[in-house]
C-alpha cells in the first residue's frame, strides 16, 4: 500500500445506519484508520459486538443507563477488552475532545447531536458530518465555532459530498464561501423522489409506516426514511447545504432524479455543469469526508458500465411535496427557523410512526408551528435550545388536539 495518513476516529452512533457503515469503511481500511472512540445511545449489545471487532480505547453509552438491559454483557466485553465505559450524553464531550481522535464521525440522529459536534469544533477538530440536523438546527453557530477554533466541517451526507466534490473543480477549499457565491450559478441537489413520487395528493392521505420505510434505493434508519418520503429530508439539505457553502436559495435548486446515481450538481457562472455520479451507497461519501483529501480503494458499490442504464430527472412538483417551499424558505430565514423546523418534524415523525399523525399532516404541523414562532436572527445555543424546546410542546399541543 501507498503511504497514508492515520485517521484516528471517534464513531458517534455507531450502531445506527451510518455508524455500522463508518466501520465497514474502518474495517475495510485496515490499518489506516483506528476506532478509538464509539458512542451508541441503546443498542448496547451491538456496541459489546464492536468492541469486541474494534478494540475502542473510550465508549459512551447516552441512554439512561437505569432503562437499560444486557449490561452485564457490555462490562463483561469492555473489560476483556480495556475499553473504558461512560454513561450519559453529556460524556460526549470527553470523547470528542481527546487528544487521540482526529475525526469525529457525528452518526447521531436528531439534534441530539449538535451538542456534540460544537465541543469537537471548540477543540478544532475536524467533524465528518452526517447529523444534517447540526447545520439545520445551529447553521450559523456551527460555522462560525469551525471558523473560530479552526475546526473543520465535512459534509458525509451524499449530496453535499458530491457538491463538495464537484467545488473542488473551482477550488480545493470547501470553506471559501465567499468564492462560492461569486463563481457558482447554482447548487443543485438530487432528490430520488423517495417511495410516494408518483401518488397523487388523494393517495398520499392513505400511506401507512411500511409503505413510508419501503425507500426505493437508499437503506437509511427509520427517521430519515420517513423524511425522505415525505422530502422534508430535502428540505433539511437545503438548509445544510445553505450553511456548508454559503449559498443561498434561490441558487439553490432541487430536481428529481429517481436512479439516485447523480448524488448532486454544481452549475458554475459560465454554464458548466460539474455531477459526481455513484451508486446509491453511503460508504463512499463517508470515507471521502474521512480520507480527504487521500482517494484510496472503497468497499462501496461500483457502477458498471458494461450494462445499459439511464438517467432521468425532473422537476419537483411543490404542490403535491411543499417541504421542498418550506427549506427553502426556512434556508433564507436561517436563525431560529430550522430548530424550529426540525423540533416539530422530529415529534411529527414519532406521532406518525406511533399511528398518531396521518402521513401527510407531518408537513401541515411543521408549516403551522412555523408559522408563529418568534424568530431570533442569530441566536446562541441557549436560545435555540429554547426554540427547540418551545415548537416540541407546540406541536405536543396541536397533537393533542
Ligand atoms: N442513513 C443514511 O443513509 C443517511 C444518509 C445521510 C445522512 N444521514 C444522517 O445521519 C444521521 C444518522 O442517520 P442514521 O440513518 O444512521 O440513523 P439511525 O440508523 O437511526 O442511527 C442513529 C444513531 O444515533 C444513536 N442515537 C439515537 N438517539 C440518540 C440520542 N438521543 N443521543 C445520542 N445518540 C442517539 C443511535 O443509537 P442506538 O441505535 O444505539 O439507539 C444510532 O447509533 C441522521 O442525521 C441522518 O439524517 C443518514
Amino acid at each position: 500500500m501507498s503511504s497514508f495518513a492515520l485517521r484516528r476516529l471517534a464513531v458517534l452512533g455507531s450502531t445506527g445506519s451510518i455508524g455500522r457503515s463508518t466501520l465497514d469503511v474502518a474495517r475495510f481500511a485496515g490499518k489506516r484508520m483506528q476506532v478509538v472512540a464509539l458512542s451508541a445511545h441503546r443498542n448496547i449489545s451491538l456496541l459489546a459486538e464492536q468492541i469486541r471487532e474494534f478494540h475502542p480505547k473510550i465508549v459512551v453509552v447516552t441512554y439512561d443507563s437505569k432503562n437499560l438491559r444486557d449490561f452485564g454483557e457490555l462490562h463483561q466485553t469492555a473489560k476483556e477488552f480495556k475499553t473504558k465505559v461512560l454513561f450519559g450524553a453529556e460524556s460526549l464531550t470527553q470523547i470528542v475532545t481527546r487528544e487521540d481522535v482526529d475525526i469525529v464521525v457525528s452518526a447521531i440522529v436528531g439534534s441530539a447531536g449538535l451538542k456534540s459536534a460544537l465541543d469537537a469544533l471548540t477543540v478544532g477538530k475536524t467533524v465528518a458530518l452526517a447529523n444534517k440536523e447540526s447545520l439545520v438546527v445551529g447553521g450559523e453557530l456551527v460555522v462560525d465555532t469551525a471558523k473560530k477554533y479552526g475546526g473543520k466541517i465535512l459534509p458525509i451526507d451524499s449530496e453535499h459530498s458530491a457538491v463538495w466534490q464537484c467545488l473542488r473543480a473551482k477550488t480545493n477549499q470547501i470553506t471559501e464561501n465567499e468564492q462560492n457565491a461569486e463563481f457558482v450559478q447554482k447548487i443543485i441537489l438530487t432528490a430520488s423522489g423517495g417511495p410516494f413520487r408518483n401518488f397523487s395528493s388523494e393517495q398520499l392521505k392513505h400511506v401507512t409506516i411500511a409503505d413510508a420505510l419501503a425507500h426505493p434505493t437508499w437503506q437509511m434508519g427509520k427517521k430519515i426514511s420517513i423524511d425522505s418520503a415525505t422530502l422534508i429530508n430535502k428540505a433539511l439539505e437545503i438548509i445544510e447545504a445553505r450553511w456548508f457553502f454559503g449559498i443561498l436559495p434561490p441558487k439553490i435548486a432541487v430536481v428529481i432524479h429517481p436512479q439516485s446515481v447523480v448524488h448532486s450538481m454544481v452549475e458554475f457562472a459560465d454554464g458548466s455543469v460539474m455531477a459526481q455520479l455513484s451508486p446509491p451507497d453511503m460508504r463512499l461519501p463517508i470515507q471521502w469526508a474521512i480520507d480527504y483529501p487521500q482517494r484510496f480503494s472503497c468497499p462501496s458499490k461500483k457502477n458498471n458500465w458494461a450494462e445499459n442504464f439511464s438517467l432521468e430527472f425532473f422537476p419537483p412538483d411543490l404542490e403535491r411535496f411543499p417541504a421542498l417551499r418550506l427549506g427553502l424558505e426556512v434556508a433564507e430565514q436561517g436563525g431560529t427557523a430550522g430548530a424550529v423546523l426540525n423540533a416539530v418534524n422530529e415529534v411529527a415523525v414519532d406521532a406518525f410512526l406511533q399511528e398518531q399523525l396521518p402521513f401527510h399532516k407531518i408537513t401541515t404541523v411543521c408549516q403551522t408551528i412555523l408559522n408563529h414562532h418568534k424568530h431570533e436572527r442569530r441566536p446562541t445555543l441557549e436560545q435555540l435550545q429554547a426554540a427547540d424546546h418551545w415548537a416540541r410542546e407546540e406541536t405536543k399541543t396541536w397533537l393533542s388536539r
